[in-house]
């Protein structure tokens, strides 16, 4: 499929599609990330239009695997090990210090669209070094992964990476205490697995299911959401954390114009959102 196989009608039925399926929000120039998304797909399953793609998809009855094909190859899933580096200085620093001193045993973290994994995993090998510092503390850590892409999320709880996705921001010393070598993969290992689970959801639906959280990492995916879905998603987060949790979102990201349920806390690290009273 090239750009001049479909039209602009086309090209905005995609788009509508798109963004009913999981939010994203398609800008009037990416006709070439589609083409270089879809096309082998679409190839595959003889599918000659963007046209045909959606009609095939809308009138599939039940499971819907060519729909969550094309979300797969549509969302971006570009993620690193403590990504922005301070969210993971102020969760041990501030947070995980004030829960201790709340004498709070119970510490529930959401990692809201956590991709392959590096997200959640960060997080829980930092309530392990909390945890050490602390000897005594009586504190458990529960950290929910959820993305709405089913195979990234089945290599996040396989839990093995290649070198490269291992090199880009793990240190040396991490690395050899928390992962295991095995051929050309290294692990996680169980401990900090342990702590972590993974489910398939996506975003814009319900969050009954999913309980409360004290943190929610909600980071680099709301800047592909529409300002109407963003403001919608907040609010949402803003009902899944327990009296003063607080949010943590992209370094790139703000709530400024879509939500005033939280304050921003400035530390010298950077900033976290926390719940109104
Ligand atoms: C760029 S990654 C961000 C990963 C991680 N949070 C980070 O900051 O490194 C964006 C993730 O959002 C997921 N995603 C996109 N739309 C979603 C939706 N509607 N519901 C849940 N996850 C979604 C994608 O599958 C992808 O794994």
């Amino acid at each position: 499929m090239t750009a001049s196989q479909y039209n602009q009608e086309e090209y905005q039925l995609f788009q509508a599609f798109l963004e009913n399926a999981c939010g994203i929000v398609l800008g009037e120039n990416k006709h070439y990330l589609v083409n270089s998304r879809l096309s082998k797909l679409m190839r595959e399953q003889d599918i000659p239009s963007l046209t045909e793609l959606v009609a095939r998809i809308d009138s599939a009855v039940g499971m819907n695997p060519l729909k969550n094909q094309v979300i797969e190859a549509m969302t971006t899933n570009e993620t690193l090990w403590f990504r922005d580096g301070y969210p993971f200085e102020i969760l041990p620093e501030t947070i995980f210090t004030e829960y201790k001193n709340q004498k709070k045993t119970q510490i529930k973290i959401l990692s809201a669209a956590c991709s392959s994994g590096q997200e959640p995993y960060s997080i829980s090998i930092i309530a392990d070094e909390f945890m050490k510092k602390n000897f005594g503390a009586n504190m458990q850590f529960q950290i929910v992964g959820i993305d709405i892409d089913q195979p990234i999320l089945n290599s996040a709880r396989e839990a093995k990476y290649e070198s490269m996705a291992l090199a880009r921001g793990l240190s040396e010393e991490r690395k050899q205490r928390y992962f295991t070598q095995q051929g050309n993969y290294w692990q996680v290992n169980t401990d900090i697995r342990s702590r972590v689970t993974f489910r398939e959801h996506n975003l814009m639906q319900s969050y009954a299911s999913l309980g409360k959280f004290d943190v929610i990492f909600c980071r680099n995916v709301l800047i592909y959401f529409s300002a109407e879905l963003k403001k919608d998603i907040l609010s949402r987060l803003a009902s899944m954390l327990n009296p003063g949790g607080y949010l943590f979102l992209g370094s790139s990201e703000s709530i400024v114009q879509y939500s005033d349920s939280f304050n921003m806390i400035r530390t010298p690290k950077g900033a976290v959102y926390q719940l109104k009273p």
